[in-house]
């Protein structure tokens, strides 16, 4: 492989590698848009079971079509017992992610797709049992409770935080859960939508697309940034102290978490939303710390290099003010991202060629195998 890694297309940086109509990065409106509706729309104005249906039925859901949607949801959540005894087999010190990805795959053995006309009612089911999966290990995992999935919660968000905190969360966790589930649900190409779609062309079954997903998601480039932001961010007890550090690190060429991005280059349009709840938030529980800090790194980072926090940073100081671990953060973007990660599936089988790209040769010049014994 070539050293330089902006000569050679590293990445596959800025290449076509393929047709969706589920959402443009950067090129439309506000900057992201799901079939046309900007996110900033959608955010204002909608609860992210629509926003699901949309990415995933196709259009904004009537009210008859939303009840009827919610109230199918709410009927998946109950967790089969076979995965209930799998997720508690789980050690405690594993990772919510890996949880999350063994979840889906045992998923797929006790509820299989043997036909593409299951695909919608698959996804409906790991849509519903997401929250569960991840929420019944880390309760059980932490002391020993078998968390009730029958919280009565109108949205995925609030279930979520009922099961997680044990009571109904307030309107304003609600709410920004809700916002949260829609800015995360859908972005083009990415690395793990992209994985999504490799593994889809191959015609394989959608719990093995979906797996695969969440393990890319899992890096700290990709989804794992809004964890990684939180652990800088918490270390720092006030707003100068973090722009000594970042300043040190920008020194030492560290990478900032939650800041740049490979395609937006002036701005990522999730960030603004996001951030004005985690504001909301800082608001809420009189936090003096954590939300100037982050400021503080965005204006740091700007005046620096010019760079621009991306949807993860403000969601770490959002998440942590609304009392959810920091090791749950990457799984609330799976609760999300599921829409889009099948969204993609779906419009690849119905028009399928095996994604099979070929690459540039760096190795050595074709050679015969020598004998063994006068291999040096
Ligand atoms: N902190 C410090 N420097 C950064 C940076 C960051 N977060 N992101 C990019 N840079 C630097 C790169 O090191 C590179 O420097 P160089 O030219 O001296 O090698 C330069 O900025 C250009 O980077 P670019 O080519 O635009 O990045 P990319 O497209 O390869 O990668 C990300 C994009 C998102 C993976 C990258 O910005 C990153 O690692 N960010 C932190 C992780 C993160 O927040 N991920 C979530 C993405 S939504």
């Amino acid at each position: 492989m070539t050293t330089d890694k902006k000569l050679s297309g590293a990445g596959l940086r800025g290449q076509v590698a393929g047709q969706t109509s589920l959402c443009t990065v950067g090129t439309q409106g506000s900057g992201l848009n799901y079939r046309g509706y900007d996110v900033d729309d959608l955010a204002d104005n909608c609860i992210f079971e629509e926003v699901a249906h949309l990415i995933l039925k196709g259009h904004l859901p009537t009210q008859t079509e939303l009840d009827s949607y919610r109230a199918k949801l709410s009927g998946l959540r109950e967790l089969p017992a076979a995965l209930k005894a799998a997720l508690e087999l789980i050690p405690a010190d594993a990772h919510p992610m890996d949880v999350m990805r063994t979840g889906v795959s045992m998923l797929g053995n006790l509820e299989q797709e043997t036909s593409f006309e299951q695909q919608g009612d698959r996804v409906d089911r790991i849509l519903a049992l997401l929250p569960a999966m991840v929420v019944y290990w880390y309760r059980f995992a932490k002391d020993g409770t078998r968390t009730s999935t029958d919280t009565g919660a109108a949205t995925i968000g609030g279930h979520f935080l009922h099961m997680l905190h044990g009571e109904k969360p307030s309107e304003l966790h609600e709410q920004v859960m809700n916002v949260s589930l829609i800015l995360y649900a859908e972005h083009e190409f990415n690395a793990s939508t992209f994985n999504g779609r490799v593994a889809a062309s191959t015609l394989t079954d959608i719990h093995s697309v979906i797996t695969g997903a969440i393990g890319t998601l899992r890096g700290p480039l990709h989804g794992g940034a809004n964890e990684a932001a939180m652990e800088m961010i918490e270390q720092w007890s006030s707003a100068d102290e973090a722009e000594a550090a970042i300043l040190n690190k920008l020194a030492n060429k560290e990478l900032i978490m939650g800041f740049g991005h490979a395609v937006y280059k002036e701005r990522d349009p999730r960030n603004a939303i996001i951030k004005k709840w985690s504001e909301k938030l800082a608001q809420e529980v009189g936090d003096e710390v954590l939300y100037p800090v982050s400021v503080r790194c965005e204006e740091v980072m700007k005046r620096e290099k010019g760079m621009f926090c991306n949807a993860d940073f403000f969601h770490a100081s959002a998440y942590n003010f609304m009392g959810i671990p920091t090791g749950l953060f990457t799984p609330i973007f799976v609760m999300s991202r599921i829409t889009g990660w099948a969204a993609h599936a779906f419009e690849q089988r119905a028009n399928n060629r095996i994604i099979r790209p070929s690459a540039e040769y760096t190795g050595p010049e074709h050679r015969k195998v020598e004998p063994i014994a006068e291999r040096g």
